[in-house]
């Protein structure tokens, strides 16, 4: 299957994560350009020169998601590095842990502000200059099966901005569907990454045992999911969250 990724320009928050790498490599792969952006620049740039070697354009940016001045730049500076920017994958995330009774007001508005502020503005300046350009473009925004099914285990804050991701990607998945924009979202389940390593660490039997397939998945088997939904091939597919949770959801 042809992907249609070739020469396509494409945008990746915590692009130095677990899952984020694992995309802008799958996507180099495909002959797609990539900014990788994160806060980690070092571990940014270790995977843009993995991309490199794959033989397409790439970049590391430094971007603080919780800068709204950050979250557009992030953007105007792809087009100005690529001319374009055809792919947005909001893959950035912050998990941590308190009970309700205990999180701290800062760490709220953090947690907010990284999964779902940011996917707000990078979504807002990347619409504006695909519109403005009068190019088709794709936008994946990734959730969390805690979106649907809440936390168990301290996590109230993130599973509540995860879940004004969906929302948030139906509207706009409404508003730009005419202007041949794609907006989907992905929720995953459980991925062996830094985010949980240390609960896997800790109880990784607690969390297979909720997943019907067994087994934590591996960050390649779900970004290959993401750089399906950000391809050409995906043109019919707007407005939706896809399931990759090895059957810990059902819905
Ligand atoms: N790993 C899982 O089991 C799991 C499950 C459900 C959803 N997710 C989601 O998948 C996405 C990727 O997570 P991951 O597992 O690869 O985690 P990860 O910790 O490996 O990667 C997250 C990346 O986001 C970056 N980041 C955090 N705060 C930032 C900020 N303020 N500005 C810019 N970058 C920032 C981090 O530096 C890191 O590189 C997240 O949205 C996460 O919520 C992960």
């Amino acid at each position: 299957m042809d992907l249609q990724l070739a020469g396509k320009n494409a945008i990746v928050t915590g692009g130095a994560g677990g899952i984020g790498s694992a995309i802008c490599t799958l996507l180099a792969e495909e002959g797609a350009n990539v900014v990788v952006s994160d806060l980690a620049l070092e571990r940014a740039e270790a995977v843009a020169e993995q991309c490199r070697v794959k033989g397409v354009r790439a970049h590391a940016i430094h971007t603080d998601l919780t800068s709204p001045a950050d979250c557009a730049a992030l953007v105007d500076r792809t087009a100005q590095l690529l001319g374009s920017a055809d792919v947005l994958v909001n893959n950035a995330g912050l998990w941590p842990t308190h009970l309700v009774t205990e999180i701290p007001l800062d760490e709220w508005h953090r947690t907010i502000d990284v999964n779902l502020t940011a996917v707000f503005l990078t979504c807002q300046r990347f619409v504006a200059l695909n519109v403005a350009q009068k190019r088709k473009a794709k936008i994946l925004n990734v959730t969390s099966q805690a979106a649907f099914n809440g936390s168990t285990t301290g996590h109230a804050h993130y599973a509540a901005a995860k879940a004004g991701v969906v929302t948030f990607t139906i509207s706009l998945s409404r508003e730009v569907a005419s202007k041949g924009i794609n907006v989907n979202a992905l929720a995953l389940g459980m991925v062996a990454t830094a985010m949980n390593r240390d609960v896997l660490a800790a109880d990784r039997a607690y969390y297979e045992k909720r997943i019907q397939i067994g087994r934590i998945a591996q960050p390649d088997e779900v970004a290959r999911f993401a750089v399906f939904l950000v391809s050409g091939a995906a043109d019919y597919f707007t407005g939706a969250t896809y399931d990759a949770t090895g059957g810990m959801m059902s819905r």
